[in-house]
């Protein structure tokens, strides 16, 4: 039986990587997906090949404008909303000594801000609606420890792990879950970018620090988009029902929390 049949489901930052491998996750598990990104284009290209059940929404998730356009999308799309991933997020590194303004506000709009106020447009939706939620927050193991080149990246994704508590202990009472995962490193688009920023600062070679990163982890190797799509489907299903405010390391063994 599939756990999701019938939900309407929306996944930010979907065009591409992991929130992609959510959405066709849950299109496999009977929901109907909103692939909601910044990038229209491939939020599209996307969508057409995951099949009907999959729709393209732009949405920034730092506009207020557009998270609001985002709901109304997927409510006039399917008529209600049951599941939210926030799943959105930007990467930056640099030594304490040469970060910027501009990058701290870029990554916190984005990360947490993001993050906090579609959680807020999704939960108002959903007590409006009066059947209970979803809500899965995008953290990270970095939101877990401070990383030397990584701060602001891993202060907001500590952030995102604060507020998945705070939520998560304030919308039980309308029947809305709100948990969280911390993937550890997983490979694809968004980590040869980190790769590549690794490579400038460290001055490695291209692909060193991928390769290092995978060797450390103690399954053996770096994550696949798709190692994370179980925990996704188990928390936006009536299994997790009592799980409340938590964040769940899916990493391979990096971290134990
Ligand atoms: N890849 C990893 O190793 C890793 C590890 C831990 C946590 N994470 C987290 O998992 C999530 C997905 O990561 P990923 O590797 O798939 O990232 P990614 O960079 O491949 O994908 C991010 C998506 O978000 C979209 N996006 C960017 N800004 C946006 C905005 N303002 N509004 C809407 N969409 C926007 C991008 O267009 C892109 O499609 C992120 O929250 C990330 O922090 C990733």
């Amino acid at each position: 039986m599939k756990r999701l049949e019938g939900k309407s489901a929306l996944v930010t930052g979907s065009a591409r990587g992991i929130g992609r491998s959510f959405a066709q996750a849950y299109v496999n598990e009977g929901a109907t997906v909103a692939i909601a990104d910044i990038n229209l284009e491939r939020a599209r290209a996307t969508a057409a090949e995951l099949g009907p059940n999959a729709y393209a929404v732009e949405m920034d998730v730092t506009d207020q404008a557009s998270i609001d356009d985002a709901i109304a999308a997927v409510i006039s799309q399917t008529g209600k909303l049951d599941i939210l991933i926030n799943n959105a997020a930007l990467f930056d590194l640099a030594p304490i000594v040469d970060i910027t303004r501009d990058s701290f506000q870029r990554l916190f709009s984005i990360n947490v801000a993001g993050t906090l106020f579609t959680l807020q447009a999704a939960a108002r939706q959903m007590i409006r609606q009066g059947n209970g939620g979803k809500i899965i927050n995008m953290a990270s193991q970095a939101g877990r420890r401070g990383e030397a080149l990584v701060g602001v990246y891993c202060a907001t994704k500590a952030a995102v792990i604060s507020l998945t508590q705070s939520a998560g202990l304030d919308l039980i009472k309308h029947g809305i879950n709100v948990n969280a995962i911390a993937p550890g490193v997983v490979d694809g688009e968004h980590w040869d970018g980190v790769d590549a920023m690794f490579a400038q600062y460290e001055n490695r070679p291209l692909g060193e620090k991928k390769r290092l990163v995978g060797q450390e982890v103690p399954f053996g190797r770096m994550g696949t988009a798709d190692d994370l799509t179980g925990m996704a489907i188990f928390l936006a299903s009536s299994e997790s029902e009592y799980v409340v405010a938590q964040t769940y390391n899916v990493d391979g063994g990096n971290w134990m929390s």
